[in-house]
């Protein structure tokens, strides 16, 4: 078993998007997921709720309550959708229990500064294990200022943007039917599939 978390304290960040993609894509890999919600808004289960049974599988479940944490140990994949203020001890417990950290961010220079505390917290925290983390930029034109301003700002971290995903309605369009852009048709999200190669890659890394 593997486990990723998508955290970020701020919401609407683009944490539910990640979390569900990622169960897809592994699931579509023919591997076993389960993709733990832990936020009591339950977004992600909710999704999977609308998910075909003729999809590749994913299961799920809600932990936002477990005070101790325990990750199942039979799927090849475990993938958490962490809520937003997620942050302190019970962060601290769960950064220690997976093998990767993907924080999602988004170029706006108001969330850039909550995102920064955040990052500091990380690297005072987490000192030599900083490795498994790796930053999203979501919702990113790569011709904006905004963008501009997320690179230099990131800059500052010793933590690797491991992919620009555009903003686009495909992951609107294929969440409200509890599907990824991993699941077939394969030719229709072409575009963005191509934009998660690096950060793939990062995750199934040894
Ligand atoms: N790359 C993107 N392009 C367009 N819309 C997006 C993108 N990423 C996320 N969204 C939308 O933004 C909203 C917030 O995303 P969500 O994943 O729920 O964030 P969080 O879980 O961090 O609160 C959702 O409606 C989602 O569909
Ligand atoms: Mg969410």
């Amino acid at each position: 078993m593997r486990a990723v978390m998508v955290a970020n304290p701020k919401g609407g960040v683009g944490k539910t998007t990640l979390a569900t993609n990622l169960a897809g894509y592994f699931a579509n890999k023919g591997r076993t997921v389960s993709l733990c919600d832990l936020d009591r808004q339950q977004s992600s289960l909710r999704w999977i709720a609308f998910r075909d049974e003729r999809l590749a599988s994913i299961t799920g479940y809600y932990a936002g309550n477990q005070m101790l944490i325990s990750l199942p140990r039979e799927p090849d994949w475990v993938v958490l959708d962490a809520p937003a203020g997620f942050q302190g001890y019970k962060l601290d417990d769960y950064m220690r229990a997976v093998d990767r950290v993907i924080i999602p961010v988004v170029p706006s220079i108001f969330d850039m500064a909550a995102t920064e505390d955040f990052l500091n917290t990380l690297k005072r925290d987490l000192g030599g294990r900083a490795a498994k983390i790796g930053i999203v930029a979501m919702r990113i034109d790569p011709r904006t200022r905004a963008a501009g301003m997320l690179d230099e700002f990131l800059k500052h971290f010793q933590i690797p943007l491991l992919a620009n995903l555009r903003s686009t309605q495909n992951y609107v369009n294929v969440a409200a039917i509890g599907q990824t852009i991993f699941d077939p048709p394969h030719a229709r999200n072409k575009r963005d599939v191509e934009q998660w190669a690096q950060l793939l890659n990062w995750l199934e890394e040894a």
